[in-house]
């Protein structure tokens, strides 16, 4: 690639691109914006001119083959990722997609065997794996602490998210004729729930803690609101609990603790929005010494473009992978089974 830099186009221009990725994309080294894509011609036009792109498609076969793009990041409903990203990588082209990988396992292991044979990168949008404070624990876990007996995760979404929203981002553009599902996925308020949020909880547990054994969930479902608990056991032995709270009538709250043979670290983890990196509080036994990340602000939206430019520019693996993404829609699976009936569920 001639400048060094990873051309990207962006399909879907819709509340996560307009929060998120447009301002990351704008401004993330080594990556550049070239073209935008949404089905929706009103919508694209007033994007693209706030973004001040000027490759502008509706139609997304024409963007994959038209537009002067080495890679795309897939921003749409979920139920559209796996195929969406199947028909880029056809095309040659290098995916970023939106977390989760997909809607069910089987379309995942389609989509992972899809990228070995091609060769070509694809990584999932889970951007808390680029905040400096989780970056640096999940390093201090892998280097530090050992064996790992028990992990801690809990993810609660807050009631006050339209006020934070209304408060920090640009006011949101929209269309009639944005593309969506034929079945709008909100109406099943506690699968999408699950689903939506899990995708980041889960995500960071095992990108933390290890690789999921089996878990064991329950739910409660009172005034309209979710929150399932449960138990994780780790392939590595170790055990670990969980919460996924959506929403709460408090502040956003988030955190994980892991406990190792040689240390512990615990982690408080912010609104994404903030971009304001966890704050960890890692313990290094044999040291003896307490060890604390610089807290600076950091956008995760634009590291984790920057960590996939170095993937497709530099040939090292994303984060998270394609299997790594799989594996996580296999514990939202199990979680969402064991939930419904109260039984252990093992990940085969
Ligand atoms: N990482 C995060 O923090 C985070 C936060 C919110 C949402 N998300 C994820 O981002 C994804 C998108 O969320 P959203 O709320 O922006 O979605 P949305 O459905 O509101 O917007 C998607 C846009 O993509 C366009 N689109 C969809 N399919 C298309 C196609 N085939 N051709 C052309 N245009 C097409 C639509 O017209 C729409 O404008 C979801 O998977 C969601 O889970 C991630």
């Amino acid at each position: 690639m001639a400048d060094d830099a990873l051309k990207i186009g962006l399909l879907g221009c819709g509340p996560i691109s307009q929060f998120a990725h447009l301002p990351a994309l704008l401004k993330a080294h080594r990556v550049r914006l070239v073209a935008l894509c949404d089905g929706a011609d009103d919508l694209l036009e007033a994007v693209g001119r706030r973004a001040g792109i000027k490759q502008l498609y509706t139609q997304y076969t024409t963007f994959l083959k038209a537009a002067d793009i080495d890679a795309v990041l897939i921003a749409a409903a979920d139920s559209f990722h796996a195929p969406l990203a199947t028909e880029a990588l056809r095309a040659g082209k290098h995916v970023l997609v939106e977390k989760p990988l997909g809607v069910n396992s089987p379309e995942c292991r389609t989509l992972a065997e899809l990228v070995r044979s091609t060769g070509l990168k694809l990584q999932v949008g889970n951007m808390k794996r680029h905040d400096p404070g989780i970056a640096f624990a999940h390093r201090f876990i892998q280097e530090r602490l050992g064996q790992v007996l028990s992990v801690g995760g809990w993810y609660c979404d807050t009631l006050f998210r339209p006020a934070i929203q209304e408060t920090l981002l640009p006011p949101l553009l929209k269309s009639a004729r944005a593309v969506r599902p034929a079945r709008d996925p909100k109406v099943d308020k506690r699968h999408y729930s699950l689903v939506t949020h899990g995708a980041h909880l889960f995500d960071t547990i095992c990108y933390l803690g290890g690789q999921v054994k089996a878990v064991t969930a329950k739910l409660a479902e009172k005034f309209d609101q979710h929150s399932w608990h449960g138990l994780i056991e780790f392939q590595h032995g170790g055990i670990g609990h969980f919460e996924l709270s959506v929403k709460i009538n408090s502040d956003w709250s988030e955190g994980y603790t892991v406990h190792g043979e040689h240390g512990s670290v615990t982690v408080k983890t912010f609104h994404p929005f903030y971009y304001r990196p966890s704050e960890v509080r890692a313990f290094d036994a044999r040291a003896e010494q307490w060890h604390t990340p610089l807290g600076a602000h950091s956008n995760p939206y634009k590291n984790q473009l920057e960590a996939f430019a170095r993937s497709v520019l530099d040939n090292r693996s994303t984060c998270p992978d394609v299997d790594e993404g799989l594996a996580d829609v296999r514990v939202l699976e199990a979680v969402e089974v064991s939930a419904g009936g109260g039984s252990r569920v093992a990940l085969a």
